[in-house]
């Protein structure tokens, strides 16, 4: 049977979904196009997982758009995708109004070409007071970069005693990550069949759901969406704790209710 949102439990509805989107290039290459033509199909899978990212109420929503060693892909490749992403900001931004989102950027910007930069501002500016759903696409992301960044930036507060090795915890190194300001991801879905992170949130993800599916991006759309978060739904998230603790503190939960 095909979910559809009725088989969402909205009061476990995961505040940030993270989500690897891969296989364009397979997509195209079954079916004999190039892998151009897989990208642009891709966008109308983003559009339509964002709609109804916005639609059913999940908070955060972020995208891994173009990693760090998405670099080092031909040239043509990299260019054409660069070219996608300013037309697609472009042509977005106004039903990213409608719908309410606030659009975030997380990675190295600078290493952008400057008109991706230009438009990127743009976009974040249009949309800056949305308080519905936040979309936040890793852009020249890797984790290990970002890792490095605020290990430097910890470093030289010490450094000029703005900070004491002993401040240093968990919550403060979150403070220095690009997520700063967002919930770590409960869910984090990988399409096209790779069982692997590929230098995404590393820290955030320390204890996200992972789920992964054979189905290429541009395949993925609503249904299979909803699939993925109510798999997620019919998990135990035990955090270290036994299956017997959970279950006791739901039963306290409900009868206090
Ligand atoms: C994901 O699809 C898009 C980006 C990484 C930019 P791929 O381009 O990685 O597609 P496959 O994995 O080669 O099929
Ligand atoms: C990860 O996909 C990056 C994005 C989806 C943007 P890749 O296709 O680049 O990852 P690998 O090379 O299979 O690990
Ligand atoms: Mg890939």
């Amino acid at each position: 049977m095909t979910p559809t949102t009725d088989a969402i439990d909205y009061a476990k509805l995961p505040k940030h979904i993270a989500i690897i989107m891969d296989g364009n290039g397979r997509w195209a290459k079954e079916r004999n196009k190039d892998r151009v033509y897989g990208h642009h199909e891709g966008v109308l899978s983003v559009r339509e997982i964002v709609n109804v990212s916005a639609q059913i109420g999940i908070q955060y929503l972020t995208l891994y758009a173009f990693s760090t060693e998405n670099w080092n892909r031909p040239k043509e490749e990299v260019a054409a995708l660069m070219e996608l992403l300013v037309n697609t900001i472009r042509k977005e931004v106004s039903d990213l109004n409608k719908n309410n989102v606030r659009l975030c950027v997380i990675g190295d910007l600078e290493s952008l070409p400057l008109k991706c930069q230009v438009e990127m501002q743009e976009a974040i500016d249009l949309t800056a007071t949305n308080t519905g759903l936040t979309l936040i696409l890793a852009l020249s992301y890797s984790a290990k970069w970002e890792l490095v960044e605020a290990i430097k930036n910890i470093a030289t507060a010490v450094k000029n005693n703005q900070l004491s090795v002993t401040e240093i915890n968990e919550e403060l190194i979150s403070a220095h990550l690009s997520t700063a300001s967002f919930p770590d991801p409960e869910l984090m879905i990988r399409t096209s069949g790779e069982h692997r992170i590929s230098n995404f949130l590393l820290y955030q993800l320390a204890y996200a759901e992972l789920y992964f599916t054979s189905t290429h991006w541009p395949d993925f759309r609503k249904e299979q969406y909803i699939q993925a978060i109510c798999d997620y739904q019919n998990r135990e998230r035990r955090f270290g704790k036994t299956s017997e603790q959970i279950q006791t503190n739901l039963t306290n939960v409900d009868e206090s209710n």
